[in-house]
Order: C-alpha cells, then structure tokens, then sequence
C-alpha cells in the first residue's frame, strides 16, 4: 500500500514514521510513504502556499494552484488509481470502519491543510472525501494524516508478523478488548487474576469474551448495540448486566 502526504512540514513526519511497526512495514515493502512538500510546487520567488481570504477576515488560506499541481504530480507516479483525502475537522469522523476501508486502496494522497484551512474548491473539485479525527481543531493536517496512516497500516495482513493481530484490538469487532497483564504475577500486593495463570485456555478464553463485554457495557455501551454477538456472548452478556444491575 501507498500513501502520498501533501504537506508543507514533512519533518513533522520524521519520528512516527521511522519508528517501531511503520519503520517495519516500509522496511519489508509492504508500505510505502512518499512526502511531498506543497512549496515544491509554487511558481513564485516567495514560494507562496496562501493567501488572505476573500471577504476579509483574519487568518490565511491555502492557495488551490499548488494544492492541484502537487496532485497532478502525484498522480503521475502512480500506476493506478488514488483516494484522495483531505484531512479537515469537518469530514466524516475517522474510526476503525473507515481504517479497514481505507486499507483495501492501493494507493491514497493525503492533504494536510493549515492555516484558517484550504482554498475550497480543493474539496469541491480536487478531493474524493475530508475526513476529520475528531470534534477538535488542530492545527495542521499532518497529526491526523499520522493518525490515519498508522491506524490503516497496522491493519494491512502482514505487517503485525508474530504480534497479536489486529483482529483482537478495540473496535475490530465492535468491542472494547480485555485487560492485559505481564509478569510480575504480583506487585505491591496487587495480584494478576488467578485464571490467567491457571493454564487452562478455555477458561483463559471465557474470562477474556467476558471481560470485553462487560467493559465494553461499562464504558461505551453505544458500541454494543452494533456488535455482532454469538448465542454465547449474549448469554455472558445477559449474566453480566443481571450480576450487576447498575450496568
Ligand atoms: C486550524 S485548522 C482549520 C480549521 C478551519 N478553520 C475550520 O474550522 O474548519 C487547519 C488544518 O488543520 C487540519 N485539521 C484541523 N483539525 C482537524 C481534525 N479534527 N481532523 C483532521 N484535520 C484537522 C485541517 O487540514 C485544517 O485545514
């Protein structure tokens, strides 16, 4: 899989991408990321990326002429073709749905904006879709292209190798996922729970479905009106929420 950033800070980008699970999925090719700077493609002495808004008011604005010459570059690298995405807090909200569809693109460009945003006719007429991170203002784009980046790659088959899968993570099946635990068994008197060094991994298995579901109630009980459970875990379900009325 390939992603193309579109940025005017690509050192942002240094340190989370040469790190860890990214640094491995580049290294065994299964993921590449090319950054392009947007001052590359500027025909001016100043090499200007912005502009003051039309209508006044404060700020700036990115301009569209680098924006589409960046993208035309881009497009002319690739083989086949990209999703282009613009990174804005007002897209379609970015969750584990979204990372498993973007996963399935060969290639994807990335737009991170700054300033008071982007000239808008890059969404109208440049971008497939804007997709946001969250109800919150960043500052710049390059955050949440991280975000996107490192949440659709730990997805891609092959890049997790020996780790625990993807599959096990929060989300993946709409719930939360169970408490970990690693050696010491006991530390200042607080003890790991005894059937997790019991051995026996059908009893590991059930404390763990029963774990999920009961935090998943706990804490966000939205999800679990969308999760697809078993006959087994809606009577672990029906267990927990008698055993605890609260719930
Ligand atoms: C300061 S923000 C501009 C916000 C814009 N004035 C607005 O209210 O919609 C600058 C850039 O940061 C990025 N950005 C900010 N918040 C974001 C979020 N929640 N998700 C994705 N990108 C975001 C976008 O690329 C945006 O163009």
């Amino acid at each position: 899989m390939r992603f193309d950033i579109i940025t005017l800070f690509p050192s942002i980008f240094k340190g989370p991408f040469e790190e860890s699970i990214i640094k491995r999925a580049r290294q065994k090719n299964i993921l590449e990321i090319h950054l392009h700077n947007l001052r590359d493609f500027t025909t001016d002495a100043h090499r200007t990326t912005d502009d003051v808004p039309f209508g006044g008011g404060g700020g700036m604005v990115m301009k569209v002429e680098p924006v589409y010459r960046a993208l035309a570059y881009v497009k002319k690298q690739l083989k086949e073709e990209a999703k282009v995405i613009l990174l804005s807090p007002q897209g379609r909200t970015f969750n584990q749905n979204i990372a498993l569809e973007l996963m399935r693109q060969k290639n994807i460009i990335l737009i991170c904006g700054r300033y008071e945003g982007v000239d808008e006719r890059v969404r109208m007429y440049l971008v497939d879709e804007e997709i946001s991170i969250g109800d919150y203002v960043l500052s710049g784009g390059e955050i949440a292209a991280m975000v996107i980046v490192d949440a659709v790659t730990r997805l891609i088959p092959g890049v997790l190798g020996n780790e625990r899968s993807a599959k096990e993570d929060s989300f993946y099946r709409g719930l939360l996922d169970y408490p970990q635990y690693t050696r010491p068994a006991e530390f200042m008197g607080w003890e790991v729970p005894e059937v997790l060094r019991s051995g026996n991994h059908q009893k590991i298995k059930e404390w763990r479905t029963r774990k999920m579901l009961e935090r998943t109630l706990q804490r966000r009980p939205d999800l679990l009106r969308k999760a697809r459970l078993s006959p087994e875990e809606k009577r672990y379900l029906e267990e927990i929420k008698k055993s605890d009325p609260k719930l």
